[in-house]
C-alpha cells in the first residue's frame, strides 16, 4: 500500500497554524486539514440545540445527529458542512470559539472526530493542524511541528483578523478569551495541548509569516525531503 506522508501542526490558537499550513500545502501540493473546524462544527451544532456544551449528558446524545462532511471548493479551501448545510462561515465566531473549546474537552466527542481525521491522513499527503495531531491523532506523522508564539503576539494576530472580519471586539478582550482557551485547551484532562516528545518547536513571535513559513519548510525538507 502506497504510504503518505503526514505532517502534524500542533499548537495554541493564534501561533498562525492555519496560516502557514494552508501556504505550506499550497507549496507542496499536500491537502491541508483544519481539525478546529471539526470541533467548531460540533460546537456549532451543540449551540443550536440549545445545550451546555461542558455537559457530556447533554452534549453526547446530540452526536448521532451531526452529521459533518469536510469537502473543498474550487479554491481548494476547506468547508464544513453539517446535516448537508455549510457552516464554514459561522463556527469562526467569538461565541463559537468557546463552544468549541468546551466540547473539544469532552472525551466522547475527541472520540467521535478521531476516525474521520485517521482515515483523512491515511489517505492523503495531509498537513493537519490541531491540538493532538501529533501527540494522539497521528503519532507516527513523518513531521512534527509544535507551533507557538507569546499569548500577547497571538492575541494581536487574532484581534486584527477578528476586525477585517467586522467583528467588533478589542485587543483586551480578545487577550483574555486567548488566555482562558490557552488554559481550557492545555489543562483538560484528555489529550491537552502539549508538544509531543518528537516535535519540532517553533516560537514565532520574532518571525513574520515569510520567516515562520522558510523555518518550517526547512524542517519538513530535514525531515522528509520534500521541498517546494
Ligand atoms: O484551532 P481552533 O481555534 O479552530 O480550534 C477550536 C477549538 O477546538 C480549540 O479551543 C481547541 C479545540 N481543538 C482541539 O481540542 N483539538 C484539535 N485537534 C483542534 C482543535
Amino acid at each position: 500500500m502506497e504510504k503518505h506522508i503526514n505532517i502534524a501542526i500542533d499548537g495554541p490558537s493564534g501561533a498562525g497554524k492555519s496560516t502557514l499550513a494552508k501556504r505550506l500545502a499550497a507549496q507542496l501540493n499536500f491537502i491541508y486539514i483544519d481539525t478546529g473546524a471539526l470541533y467548531r462544527t460540533v460546537g456549532y451544532h451543540v449551540r443550536k440545540n440549545n445545550a451546555d456544551p461542558t455537559s457530556v449528558e447533554q452534549v453526547v446524545p446530540l452526536l448521532p445527529s451531526a452529521a459533518i462532511d469536510l469537502i473543498y471548493d474550487e479554491q481548494g479551501r476547506q468547508r464544513m458542512i453539517l446535516n448537508g448545510e455549510d457552516v464554514s462561515d459561522f463556527i469562526r465566531t467569538q461565541e463559537i470559539s468557546r463552544y468549541a473549546s468546551d466540547v473539544s474537552a469532552l472525551p466522547p466527542v475527541r472520540e467521535f472526530l478521531l476516525d474521520t481525521q485517521r482515515r483523512l491522513a491515511a489517505e492523503n499527503n495531509v498537513i493537519m493542524d490541531g491540538r493532538d495531531i501529533g501527540t494522539v491523532i497521528l503519532p507516527n506523522a513523518q513531521v512534527k511541528i509544535f507551533l507557538t508564539a507569546t499569548p500577547e503576539v497571538r492575541s494581536h494576530r487574532r484581534y486584527l483578523e477578528l476586525i477585517e472580519k467586522g467583528e467588533k471586539t478589542d485587543y483586551e478582550t480578545v487577550l483574555k478569551e486567548i488566555n482562558q482557551r490557552d488554559y481550557n485547551d492545555s489543562h483538560r484532562a484528555t489529550a491537552p495541548l502539549r508538544p509531543s516528545e518528537d516535535s519540532v518547536i517553533v516560537d514565532t513571535s520574532e518571525m513574520d509569516l515569510e520567516q515562520a513559513n522558510k523555518a518550517l519548510l526547512d524542517v519538513i525538507a530535514e525531515k522528509t525531503g520534500v521541498q517546494k
